[in-house]
């Protein structure tokens, strides 16, 4: 094999990288060395921020293949054909915590899908769960500083996280899910996940219907006890790359099922609950589940910081047959995933592999900014309109205008019949075995036990008798045993 010569950054051959160049024997540096120059600078920026949430995670390849016809429904090309197989790079991650955080940890679980479709990159950026701590954007900073760590203390308080829930009712159906038994996944690939929010499909007559996305895990559910748990993090802090990885490396992909509910939009306003209300599920019983297709993971990235840290998903990223509804938490979330992009990774981070489209080519009049590769030629004009077969506007809507009325204003989200924050957090106690409740009720008390002031452990039993008397009961009694011991 042809030996490999070491460089400078330039290609110059490095003479000596066991000691650098003094002044004399045991005399001081010499600032012409810049081999070391070099090597301590870059060393010095070899971290970026990381992400704001979801900071700590696992990426892999593979493909997506059309198992069943829903063109009636959506137009997307990649979804047009049975057997259509497109490449795909997924990123799972825990939510709270810092990049050097434990995986075993109670906590939501991102899930976020980047299709490299022929129409363009599609995101589709989501959770293990179906439903979600808040209902407005304008909550989610301070959702988010109230679960990670204190400014004074600098550890997780359950007096923040309990204090924030004491004042969101509307989290007691995503706080019962995240204490019950899925709260900890064995593993990424023992895992669902869900688009969480209501999408819009537009099939090719313009006919619009409103989806929420499901993908079953084929491994099946596992989960971890809080006891469990507290084990594997404390002994194995990067459980679930390693098992990631490692199945993968063993040739044993994993794969999910995609479903989807689909509800025509016009039955959008009279429905029970708010479709566009991320606390909310849709009962299968009223929308059932519909399968679409596979994932397979089948190919693990050849470096974490290229390809999964500097990956960069975004929910606005969206292709013809698929677009926004009027959620208040996507819209939100339209803009904070390319603005939080942009800072960590650079105006130009769409043009990072892992985030530039792969089975068409992005061509726009978006030009320079730092680390520029993809900048056009000199046959390119950087404006538009323009004389010389640029590229130009297809005069098509990616997905079918939805209808709006009223007023402009901080409108709390329209109520529907069945909009309390605490039913389907009862619907789901009441779904669960004696031993899941047992279980959940546990879980809840060690943590909200913790709690230093009465009041605010008080409004959160509130909640509790308000989804279900007994649920109510039990954690009460619960905290009570443990807050007197
Ligand atoms: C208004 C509410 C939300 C805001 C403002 C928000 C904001 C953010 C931001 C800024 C990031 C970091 C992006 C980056 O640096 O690349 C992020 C990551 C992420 N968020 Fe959210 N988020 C919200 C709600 C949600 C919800 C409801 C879900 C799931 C249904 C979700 C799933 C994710 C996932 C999976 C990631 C990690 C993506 C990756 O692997 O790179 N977020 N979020």
């Amino acid at each position: 094999m042809e030996k490999r010569v070491l460089t400078t950054e330039s290609g110059a051959p490095v003479a000596d990288n066991q000691n650098s160049a003094t002044a004399g024997i045991g005399g001081p540096l010499l600032i012409q060395d810049q081999h070391l120059l070099e090597k301590l600078a870059r060393f010095n920026r070899e971290r970026i921020p990381e992400r704001v949430v979801h900071a700590r995670g696992s990426g892999a390849y593979g493909h997506f293949e059309v198992t069943d016809d829903v063109t009636a429904y959506t137009k997307a090309a990649f979804l047009s054909e049975v057997g259509k197989r497109t490449e795909l790079f997924t990123r799972f991650s825990t939510v709270a915590d810092s990049l050097g955080g434990a995986d075993a940890v109670r906590d939501p679980r991102g899930f976020a899908v980047k299709f490299y479709t022929e129409e363009g990159n599609y995101d589709l950026v989501g959770n293990n769960t179906p439903v979600f701590f808040v209902k407005d954007p304008v909550k989610f900073p301070d959702f988010i500083h109230s679960q990670k760590r204190d400014p004074f203390t600098g550890r997780q308080e359950p007096d923040n996280v309990w204090d924030f829930w004491a004042h969101s009712p509307e989290a007691t159906h995503q706080v019962t899910w995240l204490f019950g038994d899925r709260g900890i996944p064995a593993s990424y690939r023992h895992m669902n996940g869900y688009g969480s929010h209501t999408y819009l499909w537009t099939n090719a007559e313009g006919g619009a219907f409103f989806v929420k996305y499901h993908f079953k895990t084929n491994q099946g559910v596992r989960c971890l006890s809080a006891e469990q748990a507290a084990e594997v993090a404390g002994t194995d802090p990067t459980s679930h790359q390693t098992d990631l990885l490692q199945a993968i490396e063993r040739g044993v992909h994993p794969s999910w099922t995609l479903y989807v509910q689909i509800m025509p939009a016009a039955e959008a306003a009279d429905y029970r609950f708010n479709p566009f209300d991320l606390t909310k599920v849709w009962p299968h019983a009223d929308y059932p589940l519909r399968r679409v297709g596979r994932m397979v993971l089948d190919r693990n990235p050849e470096n974490v910081f290229a390809e999964v840290e500097q990956a960069a998903f975004s929910p606005n990223n969206f292709v013809p047959g698929i677009g926004p509804s009027p959620d208040k938490m996507l819209q939100g979330r339209l803009f904070a995933y390319a603005d939080a992009q942009r800072y960590r990774l650079g105006v130009n981070h769409t043009q990072l592999p892992v985030n530039a489209p792969r089975a068409t080519a992005a061509d726009n009049y978006g030009r320079d900014g730092l680390m520029a590769t993809r900048n056009g030629s000199r046959h390119d004009r950087n404006y538009e309109p323009n004389s010389y077969a640029g590229p130009s506007q297809t005069g098509q809507a990616l997905s079918a205008a939805l209808a709006v009325s009223g007023r402009t204003g901080t409108h709390p989200a329209p109520a529907h019949v069945k909009d309390d924050d605490f039913f389907q957090a009862g619907e789901l106690y009441r779904l669960m075995t004696q031993e899941e409740r047992g279980r959940l009720v546990a879980n809840i008390a060690g943590s909200l036990s913790q709690v230093s002031r009465e009041d605010v452990v008080e409004r959160n039993l509130a909640h509790f008798h308000a989804a279900d008397p007994d649920y109510g009961r039990r954690v009460e009694e619960a905290v009570r045993a443990l807050r007197e011991d």
